[in-house]
């Protein structure tokens, strides 16, 4: 039997979520807004996509590369001058690619209240040093929310990679099983 190395095993070991957890908080600078004096939408997907990147990344210690952005929703303007934090945690692992979810907070900056005001999904794969991917470990979640997001995740893969041309719709069993009427 072939027996891989000690250091390659260790790195396969499955993981929990807050292991892969990763926060980041910004101040919105006039640089960073639209004419209406609000944060440009490009600005906290470019926020987003690092600090996802990072989970990711935290999970399975290899380079990782975005494969998709599956749900990204803007519920509020954040203004100039407000607080935003971003907090990423990986959702579930498959085979070499990884949901990775991201909440993000406004800080009200005279009362300092934190609002919930953004919410999105990415999606990563490991890739070796020519690109190809590889392998990642398993995700065991422990919280409810991770129990939640952890089940959700596999009919948000199916429907990303029908959108992609990667599936087909009539393979995607736990898509389809959301639609059956009783
Ligand atoms: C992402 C990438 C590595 C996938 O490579 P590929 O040869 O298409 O590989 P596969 O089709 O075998 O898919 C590999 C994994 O990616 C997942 N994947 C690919 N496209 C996906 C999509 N649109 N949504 C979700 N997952 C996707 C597959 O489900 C598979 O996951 P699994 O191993 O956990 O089952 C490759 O397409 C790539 O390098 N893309 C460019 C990445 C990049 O430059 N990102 C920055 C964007 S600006």
């Amino acid at each position: 039997m072939l027996s891989l190395p000690v250091k390659f095993q260790d790195d396969m070991k499955s993981k929990t979520p807050k292991e892969s957890l990763t926060i980041h908080t910004e101040l919105v600078l006039p640089n960073d807004t639209n004419v209406l004096g609000n944060l440009m939408g490009g600005k906290l997907l470019h926020w987003m996509d690092v600090v996802s990147a990072i989970a990711a990344h935290r999970h399975c210690n290899r380079v990782v590369v975005t494969a998709s952005v599956n749900n990204v929703s803007f519920s509020q303007p954040i203004r100039l001058g407000e607080i935003v934090t971003l907090q990423a945690k990986i959702s579930r692992a498959f085979t070499s690619s990884m949901e990775v979810f991201i909440d993000v907070w406004v800080e009200d900056n005279t009362k300092g209240k934190k609002t919930k005001c953004n919410e999105a999904i990415y999606t990563f794969v490991a890739v070796d040093q020519l690109g190809n991917p590889i392998n990642v470990p398993e995700l065991v979640p422990e919280t409810d929310e991770e129990k939640e997001r952890y089940a959700g995740a596999l009919r948000r893969r199916q429907l990303s990679l029908i959108l992609a041309g990667k599936m087909k719709p009539e393979d995607a069993n736990e898509l389809k099983a959301i639609f059956k009427v009783s």
